[in-house]
């Protein structure tokens, strides 16, 4: 009889079993979402289809040269190239299957995703038009967004609406009251709102995991929440301006002039300009590779201008007891770094040496190997899966064990204790601020898992991944006394 009860009641734990792993399937995970709404989700991108087809930048550029000549050669016009993207794709593919191309496409190659050109990872047989990445035909066909419509409600995944023209004509939207000659012939122009707001790039710079929702990259909240926003101090104007310019917006929060705007979108990334100008040489294009190193060498410059380090002795009884180091990001519009901070590395490197030149004290300096000491003090974030391990990769990363970058005008201190030796009377410190795009093990997992069609020897010239360059952000020497 009992028996008999307890079957029964296995059976019936069995069905509510099965009844919850049925919801579990049909309804999201975490946060409701609309899948009418949303067509190509987990890309939360929309597109009003009609007969205008989208326009590769080349066309775009026979009208617009100085435009074009700007974009061409930025990491939008790379965003879908990219070595280090296609690797990571081709990693997704594999681990959670077809349907995650959507999220990353929607922001990598927008218009590619969503005529459904592109079928996967790799470059092979693709038009123009979807190997062009963040092109103008994305940006200038942006006719609404959707942000607050969102699972997460807030501007995630892509959440923009693409609208190429009216029915048969192409209709171009940017910030000004069109003039009666606008579009020479070619399109139609409207003037929305959102071109000259953060809301344009809100969009696609918030990369959120693409069933939980959680929060990898939010350069846009990260900037929304602190003073940049606060006084109207847009992306576009550290990002759409030369470096003069980004340098006085940030300091004097002087808005840029209507002329000053350039289309460089240029940011942090060194490595895919400096590989890219490479592959623009072994092509012959020596126009392209000058823009390409041009943008390296701005993105250089843009961090080494970013962050400030103050050095101060800490005295304990008359003696020296500690060292502090103060990180501040002084022109950051967001958290310093920002974006894909599980991967970025920003860290201190620290040094100090006695009068005969004795190591007292070594902080966070690179290893033979390419990797970091276990003591290095990182500013950046460790992502964690669902069973609260470390993990890196986007798809299974849903929360940070750690969360430790630096808001826009803000900092951070660290404390390194240093007792000298007695007889020591002067300490000669050496503390650095250096930046990297990615660990090096991490850097070679990505590039090692380019799709078949890409040969990096015959594109890049590379035959293995070379230790990751560093950028020096801040470097100072100081010297301070042992007894106060
Ligand atoms: C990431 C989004 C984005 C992309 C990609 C983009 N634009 Fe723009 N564009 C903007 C924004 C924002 C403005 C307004 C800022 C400004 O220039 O005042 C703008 C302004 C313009 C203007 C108005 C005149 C001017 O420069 O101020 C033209 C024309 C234009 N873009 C053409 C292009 C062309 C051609 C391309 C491709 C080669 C392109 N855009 C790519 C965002 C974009
Ligand atoms: C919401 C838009 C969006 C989605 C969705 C998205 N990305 Fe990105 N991705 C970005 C932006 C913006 C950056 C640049 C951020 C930065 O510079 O740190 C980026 C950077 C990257 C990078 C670093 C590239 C480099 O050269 O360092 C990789 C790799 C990458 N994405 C892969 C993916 C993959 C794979 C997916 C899908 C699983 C994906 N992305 C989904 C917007 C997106
Ligand atoms: C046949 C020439 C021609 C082509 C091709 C062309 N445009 Fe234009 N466009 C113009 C002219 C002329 C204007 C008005 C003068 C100006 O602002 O530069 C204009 C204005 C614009 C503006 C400014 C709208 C505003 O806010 O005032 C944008 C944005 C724009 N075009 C985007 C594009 C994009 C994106 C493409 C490619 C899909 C494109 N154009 C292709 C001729 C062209
Ligand atoms: C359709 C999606 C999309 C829109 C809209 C967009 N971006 Fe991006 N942006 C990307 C992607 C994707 C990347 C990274 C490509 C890569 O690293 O492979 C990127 C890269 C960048 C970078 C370079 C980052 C680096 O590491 O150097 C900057 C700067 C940038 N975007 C600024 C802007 C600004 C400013 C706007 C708004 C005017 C904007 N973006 C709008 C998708 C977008
Ligand atoms: C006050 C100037 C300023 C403003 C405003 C600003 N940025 Fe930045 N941005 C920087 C600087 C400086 C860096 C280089 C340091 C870093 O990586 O944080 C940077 C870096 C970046 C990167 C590259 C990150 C990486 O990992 O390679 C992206 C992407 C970016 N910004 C996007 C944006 C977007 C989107 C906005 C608006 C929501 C914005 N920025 C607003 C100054 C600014």
């Amino acid at each position: 009889m009992t028996m008999i009860v307890s079957l029964n009641r296995l059976f019936l734990g069995m069905v509510a079993l099965f009844a919850l792993a049925g919801t579990a399937a049909a309804e999201p995970a975490v946060f409701d979402f609309n899948r009418d709404f949303y067509p190509f989700y987990p890309s939360l991108i929309q597109w009003n289809k009609s007969n205008v087809p989208f326009t590769p930048p080349q066309t775009c550029g026979q009208c617009h040269q100085q435009q074009y000549q700007e974009w061409n050669g930025s990491v939008h016009s790379l965003a879908f190239l990219d070595p280090v993207y296609q690797g990571e794709l081709n990693k997704a593919v594999k681990a959670v299957g077809h349907d995650i191309t959507r999220q990353c496409e929607g922001c990598h190659s927008a218009a590619g995703m969503v005529t459904g050109e592109i079928k996967g990872p790799g470059l092979a047989g693709l038009s123009p038009m979807a190997l062009s990445g963040v092109s103008c035909d994305i940006c200038h066909s942006v006719s609404g967004v959707t942000h607050w419509q969102t699972p997460s409600h807030e501007p995630e995944n892509g959440s923009l609406i693409l609208t190429t023209g009216g029915q048969d004509k192409p209709v171009k939207r940017g910030p000004f009251k069109p003039s009666p000659e606008c579009g020479g012939g070619f399109h139609d122009c409207e003037q929305t709102s959102f071109h000259l707001k953060a809301d344009l790039c809100a969009s696609c710079h918030q990369v959120y995991h693409y069933d939980s929702h959680f929060p990898l990259e939010a350069t846009y909240n990260e900037w929304k929440h602190g003073p940049y926003a606060q006084l109207d101090i847009l992306c576009q104007d550290c990002h759409m301006v030369d470096m003069k310019t980004f340098r006085e917006a940030a300091d004097t929060f002087r808005k840029p002039a209507r002329g000053e705007y350039r289309h460089y979108f240029n940011g942090a990334n060194y490595l895919l300009t400096y590989l890219s100008a490479g592959a623009a040489k072994k092509t012959g294009d020596q126009q392209l590779a000058k823009r390409l190193m041009a943008q390296y060498d701005m993105a250089v410059e843009r961090l080494k201008s970013a962050a400030e380090l103050d050095v101060e002795p800490v005295y304990r009884n008359g003696g020296l007891a500690e060292l502090r180091v103060r990180v501040k990001n002084v022109r950051a519009g967001h958290n310093l770094p920002t974006s894909l901070t599980n991967v970025r590395q920003m860290w201190l490197e620290v040094t100090a040496r006695d009068e005969k030149g004795e190591l007292l004290l070594s902080s966070g300096t690179v290893q033979p190997d390419g990797t970091l000491p276990d003591d290095a003090r990182l500013f950046n974030s460790d992502g964690m899966g669902k069973d609260f391990h470390f993990a890196v990769d986007p798809w299974v990363v849903t929360s940070f064990s750690r969360h430790d970058t630096i808001p826009p005008r803000g900092y951070k201190d660290v404390f390194y204790g240093l007792t000298p030796p007695a007889g020591v009377k002067q300490v000669s410190l050496e503390v650095k601020l250096r930046y990297r795009q990615a660990d090096q093990k991490v850097a070679e997992a990505l590039l090692g898992a380019v799709p078949k069609d890409m040969d990096l020897k015959a594109i890049y010239g590379l035959d293995k991944v070379p230790q990751l360059p560093i950028v020096d952000m801040v470097v100072k020497t100081v010297a301070v006394r042992v007894r106060k």
